[in-house]
């Protein structure tokens, strides 16, 4: 049985995909199979960090989704690409930069219920261990039906009041949804701040499991974007907290 992990948060920019990005790297370089989808047809990015920036003519989850291609059509094997790999396997579901398919979504939304079934096929289709999905920021019906089929949802938050009521509201709805693990991510924190006095204070204040809280990083900002980071540096203590947060997500049983 795979894991379907939902990466999400209330407000944009909190490090979503970067953070999708380094856990499904750091996964499959445990030897698992798994897949990532930019569920963000808004705002898609997480395929920058696997070098596909610029690159136009793939098919891409807006084919499956208003063009009845099928799913196993869309996804493309990005594991030589994104290297380093031991002998995992990543898939990757871009969504489409065409400015006419990036509008279509605001004006048509889509069929939520396509998109699941077809994640399950896919998860199938692929023996997936584990499905990332990128997901857009903000409650609406598709990323609310994308938690539903979760078993495990990733809050990320800036330790930043803006950001401290949404994630309350994201983990309400989350739990009357059933999503069976909820767990936040504190990102971006400030350097000089006790990582477990703000864990314990984010625990407390949304009596929610906390599974990381991860540096605000310089090196990260200065890839920006151009590459998975915790490949690239896999001695740098950010790269060691990616790794503890996946064996925490997804735990060697998967294997
Ligand atoms: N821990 C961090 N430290 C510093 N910068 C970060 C961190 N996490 C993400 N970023 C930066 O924040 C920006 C937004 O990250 P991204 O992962 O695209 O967020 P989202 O998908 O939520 O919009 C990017 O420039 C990224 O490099
Ligand atoms: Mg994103």
């Amino acid at each position: 049985m795979a894991t379907i992990v939902s990466v999400h948060s209330f407000r944009g920019g909190t490090g979503k995909s970067n953070t999708a990005a380094n856990l499904s790297a750091v996964v499959a370089a445990r030897g698992m199979r798994v897949g990532v989808i930019d569920a963000d047809i808004q705002s898609p990015g997480i395929h920058v960090l696997f070098g596909l920036a610029g690159e136009t003519g793939h098919a891409s989850l807006n084919d499956f989704l208003w063009h009845d291609r099928p799913i196993q059509d869309v996804v493309m094997d990005v594991t030589d690409r994104v290297g380093g790999l031991n002998g995992g396997r990543l898939y990757f579901i871009p969504s489409s930069m065409e400015p006419g398919e990036i509008t279509r979504v605001l004006r048509e939304g889509y069929d939520a219920h396509r998109l699941t079934g077809g994640l399950r096929e896919l998860v199938d289709h692929l023996s997936l261990d584990v499905l990332f999905i990128d997901t857009h920021p903000g409650l609406n019906e598709e990323t609310l039906l994308s938690l539903v089929i979760s078993d495990i949802l990733l809050i990320v938050m800036r330790p930043d009041r803006q950001d401290f009521e949404g994630t309350g509201i994201t983990a309400r709805v989350a739990k009357e949804l059933d999503v069976p693990q909820i767990s936040i991510i504190v990102n971006k924190t400030p350097t000089d701040f006790d990582r477990e006095s703000v864990a314990e204070r984010v625990r407390a204040t949304y009596d929610c499991d906390v599974a990381a809280v991860l540096p605000h990083s310089d090196d990260l900002m200065r890839l920006g974007s151009e590459g998975v980071f915790s490949l690239l540096n896999p001695d740098h203590e950010l790269s060691a907290l990616y790794r503890s947060l996946a064996r925490r997500v997804v735990p060697d049983r998967a294997q």
